[in-house]
């Protein structure tokens, strides 16, 4: 991803190993402040994983398998570690998947985490590529949550399509749901669109119906974890857009690769959503913004069912929620 710092631009990826530890793009600074975290041990990992140090479902997974990495490289038991990896967020589905990858590998992990992550960054690329086809020129499209570069460790699953439109010369303009109580899309999502010169502005997550009813042209979210029939798990909020969404004839599409789908679980009932904090209701950024003595609610991840889905864009090309079945099996995920 494209990064401004302090006047200069470098290319960057969200994490990355370097000199026998991991590097990450500190997701909680931004986007104040830019600070690299260095993690050295399957237990760090699994700290910056909780505390969202690193965040989103694709770059979650790379984490796990850089976890695993640091665990071999420790001389820590495998098992143990994966354990203690899988203990730390429940909701996206990358995070099992590379574990369990990791775990049918022989030997040094480091190269293979290095793959992994490799092959979440090129996924995101083909669909860009793919997801780009629906976007005409002048489009207006909203977005929810952060589903861009450092949610998969480079260029994004919801905002790929968006990228490869705005590189080819077309005019896009993206409306950002803020996404309380984390602020992913205001913290997040408008520091890598402002990186990228594409035209944008943040939108409180209550006024996203509003602009549903007549200016949004298409939604594209991204996802944690994908049911075998298109129920899907994504950012608290998600479900409402949908819903919006369809009412008014919005298309909507779900950017997610591969390892995002979990095709042993019949339905979205069986996906089970992170509760977080009440502090993160009640507070923003250390400032308490609730009366005192208010107790909140904080599920992380809502469902949102397969018939809103207008479709999934992925790596393989893009599938509508009813022909998912046959797709997951040529795909063989
Ligand atoms: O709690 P977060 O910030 O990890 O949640 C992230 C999301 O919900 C994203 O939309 C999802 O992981 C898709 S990221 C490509």
């Amino acid at each position: 991803m494209r990064v401004r710092t302090s006047g200069d631009v470098v290319d960057m990826r969200a994490l990355w190993w370097e000199d026998e530890a991991v590097k990450a793009i500190d997701q909680r600074a931004l986007p104040h402040d830019f600070e690299i975290a260095t993690i050295r041990t399957h237990t760090e990992m699994a700290e910056a994983i909780s505390n969202m140090t690193i965040r989103g479902a694709p770059s979650i997974g790379a984490a796990g398998a850089y976890g695993m990495a640091l665990a071999w490289r420790n001389e820590i038991n495998l098992e143990d570690a994966a354990q203690t990896l899988r203990a730390t967020r429940p909701t996206a589905y990358d995070l099992f998947h590379a574990i369990d990858l990791m775990s049918s590998e022989d030997g040094d992990l480091r190269r293979p985490a290095d793959r992994y992550a490799d092959s979440v960054v090129s996924r995101c690329e083909r669909i860009g590529t793919n997801g780009s086809e629906l976007i005409e020129d002048d489009m207006k499209i909203l977005t929810h949550c952060n589903a861009g570069a450092l949610a998969t460790v480079d260029f994004g699953t919801a905002l790929a399509p968006i990228r490869v439109a705005h590189r080819a010369g077309r005019r896009v303009f993206v409306f950002v749901d803020e996404t309380r109580p984390r602020l992913q899309g205001a913290k997040l999502t408008a520091w890598e669109l402002a990186n990228e010169g594409i035209e944008y502005a943040v939108i409180a997550d209550n006024a996203a119906g509003h602009y549903l009813r007549d200016e949004v042209d298409m939604v594209i979210v991204g996802a944690d974890r994908i049911a075998a029939n298109g129920d899907f798990a994504n950012k608290i909020g998600t479900y409402e857009k949908a819903v919006v969404a369809g009412e008014n004839g919005v298309p909507f599409y779900v950017a997610a690769p591969l390892s995002t789908f979990d095709p042993a679980l019949p339905s979205g009932e069986g996906i089970v959503i992170e509760q977080r904090s009440p502090d993160e209701v009640l507070f923003i950024d250390e400032v308490r913004v609730a009366a005192g003595g208010s107790n909140a609610l904080n599920p992380a991840f809502d469902v949102t069912p397969s018939k809103f889905v207008t479709g999934f864009i992925t790596e393989q090309g893009i599938f509508r929620a009813d022909n998912l079945k046959n797709f997951l099996e040529d795909a063989r995920v």
